[in-house]
């Protein structure tokens, strides 16, 4: 009886476990990205500003996250998608990777004082040679944009460090309300197209929740592509192209799904609209449409502070633009109605579908 309770834990055993490491995988993050001020400071010797009231926002942010990382596990312990997407990354490789992370901080400290954000090594910019001005240039001030296998390295782990260990849940904010309109599918004979799909944290996650989907992932960027390759290749049923968000290489209406995790936030307005175009044209007329992304202007009220200071603090030139026009009219504008919202931390995921 013991043993098979080890074997099978129940829902509620699961839903605390997963949360009492999610919440210690938060604290982690949390303390590396305290580090980082020293470092500027270091790099930079610019006194910080914070908000007003800042402790009390700090309060607010924290009780946000661990909502979602709740809600997250509460996910898992329904088998909306499995443990397995808490897997850990190798203590050594994540030793290795902070202290990378730390000295790059050193770098970005830099720039962001010179205010320098198209700065690019010969190679680097050869490998941007054909993309157009408004990719061209160092996003959050990381070395190399996304132009580098260096910036493709470090990037997850930036990312964890910025939204203290939450990033990976709020990339899964789609993925519950994705099985539930599916009715619970797993994935057979469905095709999901995925934009901008970046080193793949995202797409290794929708192939755990939908093992049988045929996936197949894009990104302008080779370099981050190649880590979604390694990361996914024991993985059947999936492709990996690298292609621009606007003008994408597939048929029309040729997939049942088709979704991107943070990259609306990073484009201008013009290219926002096509891409959404674009995926339009490659949605299934039964199909679903879905996105995560930051969160906008008075999604949460008690974040708006937050989205003021990114673009200060981070190169994201369109980030303005964007928090003031909803994802949502830009849906309801293609024809496609939002049957699910949710909003997670720093994070919002959409589902739509053609009415
Ligand atoms: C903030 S990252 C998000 C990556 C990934 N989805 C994730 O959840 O970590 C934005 C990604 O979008 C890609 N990207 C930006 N503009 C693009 C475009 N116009 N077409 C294709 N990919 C683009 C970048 O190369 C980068 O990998």
């Amino acid at each position: 009886m013991k043993k098979n309770n080890l074997i099978n834990p129940s829902p509620r055993v699961i839903e605390n476990s997963a949360l009492g490491y999610s919440v210690l995988r938060s604290l982690n993050f949390t303390s590396q990205f305290l580090l980082l001020p020293l470092i500027e400071k270091w790099a930079d010797g610019l006194p910080k500003q914070q908000p007003e009231n800042f402790p009390q926002k700090i309060k607010e942010a924290f009780s946000e996250i661990l909502e979602l990382l709740k809600q997250d596990s509460k996910n898992i312990s329904l088998g909306l998608y499995p443990a397995e997407v808490l897997t850990p990354q190798n203590p050594i490789q994540h030793a290795k990777s902070l202290i990378n992370v730390l000295r790059d901080g050193f770098k970005i400290a830099k720039r962001r004082k010179e205010k320098k954000a198209h700065d690019f090594s010969a190679q680097e910019l050869e490998n941007l040679a054909d993309i157009p001005d408004y990719a061209r240039r160092n996003f959050h001030f990381q070395t190399g944009g996304y132009a580098s296998t260096e910036s493709a390295q470090l990037y997850e782990h930036q990312v964890e460090m910025l939204f203290s260990g939450s990033a990976d849940a709020m990339r899964r904010l789609l993925i519950a309300p994705l099985k539930q309109a599916t009715g619970w599918s797993d994935g057979e004979g469905l095709r999901f197209l995925e934009v901008g799909c970046g080193t793949g944290r995202l797409t290794k996650f929708m192939k755990l929740a939908f093992p049988k989907a045929k996936i197949v992932a894009t990104d302008m960027s080779d370099s981050y592509l190649k880590i979604a390759r390694q990361r996914l290749s024991q993985f059947d049923k999936i492709d990996f192209v690298q292609a621009w968000a606007e003008e994408l290489p597939f048929p029309n209406q040729s997939f049942d799904f088709v979704y991107s995790c943070f990259l609306f936030h990073e484009l201008p307005r013009d290219i926002r609209k096509k891409v959404f175009k674009e995926s339009h044209r490659l949605l299934k007329s039964e199909g679903l449409m879905g996105l995560v992304d930051s969160i906008q202007k008075n999604d949460d009220q008690k974040l708006n502070w937050a989205l003021d200071l990114f673009p200060q603090d981070f190169h994201e030139p369109f980030y303005k633009n964007y928090q003031n026009h909803p994802l949502e009219d830009e849906l309801s504008g293609l024809g496609i109605q939002v049957v699910d919202k949710r909003i997670g931390f720093l994070s919002k995921a959409l589902l739509g579908k053609p009415v």
